[in-house]
């Protein structure tokens, strides 16, 4: 399997932004595929990058409940399933979406839940990257998937809270059986002259500092007008992503 890194981090923080920036650096500089996968349930990775993702693995979830009772006598219930899972991978060139949607409502859901994590490990091997945009509360992250994360950036801003919510986020996940093989520290949006200061506070953090991304008026500026963050030139904060990228070994 390729590298899968997870950005979390307070809402708000910049976490769709990051990530995006980073999916923007490995479609132009990475030889194989790439998977987006977008692991918020108030999903919008896709549409930073202009992508829109239709179905997402909960609303297949919740149709599967709904459905499999009435499937008609002969038919392979894991086989109108599995179906339905494909039909959530958009495929652009070099890179895949996926989007997971919200998490269980009441329901017995092992049976389909163990279908899910069987297609995500079929699915996961054939990507060289997969960077997925998590929600700050780590549901999706906090049991199986840690194993498989390579690189878990947790992302701060100015705010302490962020600085508060990333210490929860490492407690979670030193908590875990497996955990992630890397951590780092991320600043984004921070204004230049309060980067030390930060810096600082977030030292006693868990994790190493992985560098800082500017607050960039051309990324404000696309995302009001509502366009893709692949548009950027390569200066500001996807010129600070591509260091930052360097040391994640794309
Ligand atoms: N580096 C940045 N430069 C400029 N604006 C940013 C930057 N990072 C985040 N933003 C702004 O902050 C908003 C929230 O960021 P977002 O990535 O959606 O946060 P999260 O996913 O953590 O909730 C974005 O819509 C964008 O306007
Ligand atoms: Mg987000």
């Amino acid at each position: 399997m390729g590298k899968l890194i997870a950005v979390t981090g307070k809402g708000g923080v910049g976490k769709t932004v990051v990530a995006a920036l980073m999916i923007r650096h490995l479609r132009e500089h990475a030889s194989g595929p790439i998977l987006a996968i977008d692991a918020d349930p108030d999903a919008n990775l896709g549409t930073v990058l202009g992508v829109s993702i239709p179905t997402t693995l909960g609303d297949v979830r919740e149709d599967t409940l709904k459905q499999v009772s009435k499937l008609p006598a002969g038919m392979d219930k894991a086989a109108y399933i599995e179906a339905g899972l494909h039909e959530t991978i958009v495929e652009t060139p070099k890179i895949d979406f996926l989007a997971m949607g919200r998490s269980e409502g009441p329901g017995c859901y092992c049976y389909v839940n163990n279908l899910l994590r069987k297609f995500a490990d079929d699915l996961f091997p054939s990507y060289q990257w997969l960077v997925m945009d998590s929600e700050a509360g780590m549901e999706h992250l906090s049991r199986r998937t840690a194993s498989k994360v390579d690189h878990l950036v947790v992302v701060v801003n100015e705010s302490p809270l962020s600085i508060d919510c990333a210490r929860r986020i490492g407690e979670v996940i030193s908590s875990v059986k497996n955990e992630p093989r890397h951590k780092y520290i991320l600043l984004n949006g921070v204004t230049e002259d309060r980067i030390e200061a930060v810096r600082e506070k977030a030292d006693c953090l868990d994790g190493a500092y992985l560098g800082y991304i500017p607050r960039d008026e051309a990324v404000e500026e696309k995302i009001f007008r509502g366009e893709s963050l692949y548009g950027l030139d390569d200066s500001g904060a996807a010129l600070k992503m591509k260091q930052v990228m360097k040391k994640l070994g794309a």
